[in-house]
């Protein structure tokens, strides 16, 4: 049962030279209980559309196409209607806890405050279910630290409340955007292992956006590459580990080691660097970089083309890439 069906996702922002699209014509489906990664480097318009599943988009920003969630589409509730989707239905954890977390309030008090608001459950009891799921998530003495301010925790701990928070209402849908690329590599792995077993166990369906393609390898089931903002390749991730079609994947991923990809395995910057985004160009967004480039490709945006059984790459030069990759 599809669970998140995005359809043609764009999201535009106003830059001092016009309107400029973070987003572009993103399409993807989700079922209940699967995982999906979203990659490409900084700049490339993943965190716009996990703010973009969250009516979290900066002001200003316009968005347009379709985000169904069970059919209903997120992109026509006003701000009411989506507050009772958000911290619901989906929860959403940042990289930056802070974001998320309220300086002057105790964080036991946060984390039973969604379920008073979507539940209808009593102060007293949330507040019992929020110390229940602070120690779920392994923050040490949840009871006393339930009392404590953000300010008063390690990075890690904040983190562990973020997603206490974020689960609280048992959420179909969890977007992560880069959660643990602000803590020290043996606290990241932790979370990680974390926010994967509570995925498993509560059979959410997970976003996942990540600089790491170890983890990605290990927690995904299907990934998006993004370039310029569009979803320029879409397999599933034993597939794109074994082929990359699109020329920009295959940059980015071109050092990998073929078998035992680490966690902390980086992504390989490309040459070139992502241009600003009134400056993207308007066919491929990646022709300017594209070692296989020609007059074609700044005529129209590629459509995707399969590459084989759920596996779609939008460039008009698959062959050519394809070559090129076993030459
Ligand atoms: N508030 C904003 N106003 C205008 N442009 C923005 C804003 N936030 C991000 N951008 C631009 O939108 C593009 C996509 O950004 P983002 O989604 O944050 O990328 P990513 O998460 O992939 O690194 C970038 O070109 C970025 O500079
Ligand atoms: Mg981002």
């Amino acid at each position: 049962m599809t669970l998140l069906q995005v359809e043609d996702l764009t999201v535009a922002l106003p830059t001092r030279r016009g309107w400029a699209r973070a987003v572009r014509d993103l399409s993807f489906t989700l079922d209940r209980g699967q995982t999906l990664g979203l990659v490409g480097e900084s700049g490339c318009g993943k965190s716009m559309t996990a703010l973009a599943l969250m009516g979290l988009l900066p002001e200003g920003a316009r968005a347009s196409g379709r985000i169904a969630l069970d059919g209903e589409d997120l992109l026509m509730l006003d701000e009411p209607e989506m507050c009772r989707i958000r911290g619901n239905r989906v929860g959403m954890i940042f990289q930056e806890p802070m974001t998320a977390l309220n300086p002057l309030q105790p964080i036991g008090r946060q984390v039973a405050e969604p379920l008073q608001l979507h539940r209808g459950v009593g102060r007293a009891e949330a507040e019992r279910e929020a110390v229940r799921l602070l120690d779920r998530v392994g923050l040490p003495n949840a009871a006393q630290r339930a009392h404590a301010h953000p300010h008063q925790l390690s990075g890690g701990q904040r983190q562990r409340a973020m997603i206490a928070m974020a689960l609280a209402c048992e959420p179909d849908l969890l977007v992560a955007d880069e959660p643990t690329t602000a803590l020290d590599v043996t606290i990241q792995g932790q979370i990680l292992d974390l926010v994967t077993e509570l995925v498993d166990e509560r059979g959410m369906a997970l976003i996942l956006i990540t600089h790491d393609l170890g983890v990605i390898a290990e927690t995904v089931d299907r990934v998006i590459v993004m370039y310029g903002g569009a979803g320029v390749e879409e397999a599933a991730t034993d597939d794109l580990f074994a082929y990359r079609a699109h020329p920009y994947s295959q940059g980015l991923f071109a050092a990998l080691p073929q078998i035992g990809l680490a966690r902390g395995t980086r992504l390989e910057p490309i040459p070139g660097t992502v241009p600003e985004l009134a400056d993207m160009p308007d066919a491929c967004t990646f022709v300017d970089r594209c070692p296989i480039a020609v007059g074609a490709c700044r005529a129209t945006p590629p459509p995707p083309l399969a590459v084989g059984p759920g596996h779609r790459a939008r460039c008009i030069r698959l062959d050519e890439a394809r070559r090129r990759s076993q030459g």
